[in-house]
């Protein structure tokens, strides 16, 4: 029995009907605010040496450890899938204190830069991690001070500079168009473009992890490149209560010279993607890591969630909070998903 009887009046027709944009797939489609499109996507990629085959991440179904080979085959696929760019991550077989083998000539990630551009010419942006945790034999992003030291055992700002320099050049002269420094050091922009500039790769582009947060999300990353890490990077890495410091870290590393800046991880730090998006001069990146797409392939491989359509959502909160572009694991899958 309806409420007319006891005297509620019929409700009134509404004025306004939002859902008259909705009835149908094309009218949805004309009316989107915010649109995926591959070429705003990034595929990080991890490529090991000494590797025969490509050896799959437990942690991270589908996604695998590469060979040089096989990077060269998933390069040439994204840039066939009209993916934007692709951001390699070496894990070298040897490890020093102070990480010898990022810089090195003849390193994974130099040859796999090298051999990627190769592939793809410039149909793909191809980027660089410009950070030493893989291959220092502590795990640190930066140079530990040693026993004797009166600060033992902190990771030495000032001389990490140098080093991320070398790493920085190494890859421009590898070929990489864009690097992209991760070990949130103070001054690494400024130092890594004085470098460049120095050295005549003034046109190689600077992506700044900018706001990165030390994050629990980063889990199947560190299985992903075979961390050695004990401990964990609160002292370099953002603290997550903070949103303010976000920004400031965005606003220092454009006035020492990022070409763009990006926020770490993406899906939980929306609201400092926003703020950043806001006040940014610069295009902005926010990086879905490991732990978020975790998350994710598990839900689904239970059947608990729609994959294709939680992993869409998910790049679109992402965009509509602001991000130019985003670097996800499922970059290709979802730019041939978008070319079907
Ligand atoms: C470190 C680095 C990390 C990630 C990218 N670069 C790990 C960390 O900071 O602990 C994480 C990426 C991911 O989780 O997908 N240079």
């Amino acid at each position: 029995e309806l409420l007319t009887s006891r005297g509620v009046p019929a409700p009134a027709a509404p004025q306004v009907r939002p859902r008259r944009l909705r009835r149908t797939p094309a009218l949805r489609g004309l009316v989107a605010e915010t649109r995926i499109d591959p070429g705003q996507l990034i595929l990080p990629a991890f490529v090991r040496e000494d590797l025969t085959a490509p050896n799959p991440i437990g942690a991270m179904p589908g996604v695998v450890q590469h060979t040089l080979d096989s990077i060269r085959r998933e390069a040439a696929a994204c840039a066939e899938a009209g993916v934007g760019a692709i951001d390699l991550f070496g894990i070298p077989a040897t490890r020093d204190q102070a990480g010898s083998q990022a810089w090195a000539e003849d390193g994974i990630l130099n040859r796999a830069i090298a051999a990627v551009r190769a592939e793809v010419g410039d149909a793909l942006v191809v980027c660089a991690d410009t950070c030493l945790d893989e291959f220092t034999s502590h795990g640190h992003c930066g140079l530990v001070r040693p026993d004797g030291d009166r600060r033992a055992g902190e990771i030495d700002n000032d001389s990490t500079l140098a080093l991320y320099q070398a790493m920085a050049v190494s890859q421009a002269e590898a070929g990489a168009h864009m690097v992209s420094p991760s070990g949130m050091m103070d001054g690494q922009v400024a130092a890594i473009r004085a470098a460049l500039d120095a050295t005549g790769h003034d046109e190689v582009t600077i992506l700044a992890y900018s706001a990165k947060y030390a994050s629990a999300y980063f889990g199947p990353f560190r299985e992903a490149v075979g961390s050695t890490l004990k401990g964990d990077r609160r002292t370099y890495q953002q603290d997550p209560a903070n949103r303010r410091e976000g920004l400031r870290e965005v606003l220092l590393d454009v006035e020492q010279g990022a070409d763009l800046v990006m926020v770490k991880p993406a899906g939980p730090y929306l609201d400092v993607l926003a703020d950043v998006a806001a006040a940014s001069p610069v295009p902005v990146a926010a990086y879905q890591v490991s732990g978020e797409y975790a998350m994710v392939e598990a839900a689904a491989a239970n059947g608990w969630i729609d994959r294709e359509r939680v992993i869409m959502e998910s790049l679109l909160g992402i965009v509509r909070a602001g991000a130019d572009c985003v670097l996800t694991y499922w970059a290709r899958e979802v730019a041939e998903r978008l070319g079907e």
